[in-house]
């Protein structure tokens, strides 16, 4: 088959999945909004909870949290997990739905959409951003 040929059928099955509603990981459109509401829903509760502290988006500058979301730790001794992105994956919110209001709410969307807006709300919100962020 000539290149031509081949990048037509490309296209083809692009446009075919696209109509679909098959999107890929490139595609994903971080909401603020929804990492917000993830962010006070998800993580603050469980931080009040066992750290006894909320750990705000302004407690971070932008390239400390983007080089966070990077390292994918969650430094955190004993019971807790030591990746952050397991708070954010299905796997989580499937476990605490019952519970959980957020969780349930958004147990179906990806972990990377998840990811992706939990991580557009705290950078927004970080410390040397033009709208620092708590946790209320
Ligand atoms: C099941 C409970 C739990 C959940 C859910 C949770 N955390 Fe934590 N997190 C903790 C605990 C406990 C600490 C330890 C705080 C301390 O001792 O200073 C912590 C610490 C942190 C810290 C600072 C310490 C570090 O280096 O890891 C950050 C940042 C953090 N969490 C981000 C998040 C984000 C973002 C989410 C949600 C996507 C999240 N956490 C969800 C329990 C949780």
């Amino acid at each position: 088959m000539d290149s031509k040929r081949l990048l037509s059928g490309l296209i083809l099955v692009a446009f075919l999945l696209g109509n679909a509603g098959i999107s890929f990981a490139g595609d994903i459109k971080p909401n603020k909004k929804r990492g917000q509401v993830y962010f006070r829903m998800v993580c603050t509760v469980c931080h009040m909870q066992q750290a006894e502290k909320t750990i705000p988006p302004s407690s971070r500058t932008m390239k400390q949290w983007r080089a966070y979301f990077k390292a994918d730790k969650h430094d955190v001794s004993g019971t807790t997990r030591s990746a952050v992105s397991y708070y954010m994956s299905r796997d989580y919110r499937v476990a605490i739905k019952d519970s959980n209001k957020a969780a349930k709410k958004f147990l179906k969307l990806s972990d990377e959409q998840i990811n992706a807006d939990v991580r557009e709300f705290v950078i927004k919100g970080a410390k040397d951003s033009d709208t620092p962020a708590s946790c209320n």
